[in-house]
């Protein structure tokens, strides 16, 4: 307490739990794991703490073996059952048969498509009948999230939509994995910092951007696959 106004500290970590208590309170709230460093964070909140969030995850058919290997983990080491939302095949074989199955390296517009089906479709349905849900999105990650809120209202799903970690730093995300143990995937100790589908993510070199390594062919300012709207789009909640 200073000249009569009161100075508190929060931690990344408080905020993140506050968060995610906010979340809890607001109905059916599910969290959306890619099984990211960040999402394993959250798992472990949740799971550490109790709370009433589900978790999903959106199995695009072609994600790197290690994420399985993690996903498998996940299911030894925590509670909270995950769901799993996969490509409906009446989309996915016309894709493929019309583009073949690595038909999104020829165009943006095809690569949209591919993750339209893969992973926005899928999205719909496992976000239907919820009121919000969680995801493990920093503003660090890229220039379309450098103003991410901590809570927001998503007008393309019609719910809350809650981000406890967009002021969290690499550095802080990491601290966190190390000190309470958190399962992880083994690609980020082979220079992989963002991992979604295999075909389109690499590894990333000394001084590249976190998400360098995804759909590292396009410009950063547009990569995004459909599930997270461009900032101009946003809303607070
Ligand atoms: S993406 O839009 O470019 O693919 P990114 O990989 O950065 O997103 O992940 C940001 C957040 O989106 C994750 O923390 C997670 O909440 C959600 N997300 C991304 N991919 C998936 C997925 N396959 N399944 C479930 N949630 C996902
Ligand atoms: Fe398809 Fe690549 Fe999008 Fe995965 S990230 S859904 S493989 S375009």
């Amino acid at each position: 307490m200073m000249n009569g106004s009161c100075i508190s500290y929060v931690t990344p970590a408080d905020e993140a739990l506050q968060t995610l208590r906010d979340a809890a309170q607001a109905g059916a709230v599910t969290l959306a794991s890619s099984f990211s460093v960040e999402d394993m964070v959250l798992t472990d909140l949740i799971d550490r703490h109790g709370l009433a969030i589900g978790i999903f995850t959106l199995d695009t058919g072609r994600l790197p073996e290690e994420t399985y290997a993690l996903m498998q983990a996940a299911r030894r080491r925590y509670r909270t059952p995950v769901a799993v939302y996969a490509p409906q095949a009446a989309a996915l074989e016309p894709y493929i048969a019309a583009h073949g199955p690595n038909g999104f390296y020829d165009s943006i517009d095809l690569r949209q498509s591919c993750c339209a089906i893969r992973k926005v479709e899928p999205l719909k349905r496992a976000l239907a009948g919820k009121q919000g849900w969680v995801t493990g999105l920093r503003r660090q990650h890229s220039p379309t999230r450098r103003d991410l809120p901590l809570r927001e209202w998503d007008e393309g799903n019609a719910m809350h939509k809650f981000n406890p970690l967009a002021a969290w730093s690499n550095e802080e995300v990491w601290a966190y994995v190390k000190a309470n143990d958190v399962p992880y995937n083994a690609l980020h100790d082979r220079g992989f910092a963002s991992i979604g589908c295999a075909p389109c993510t690499r590894a990333i070199t000394v001084g590249e951007d976190i998400r360098a390594g995804r759909w590292w062919w396009e410009n950063p300012d547009t990569k995004e696959c459909g599930l997270h709207p461009a900032q101009a789009d946003r809303k607070a909640s």
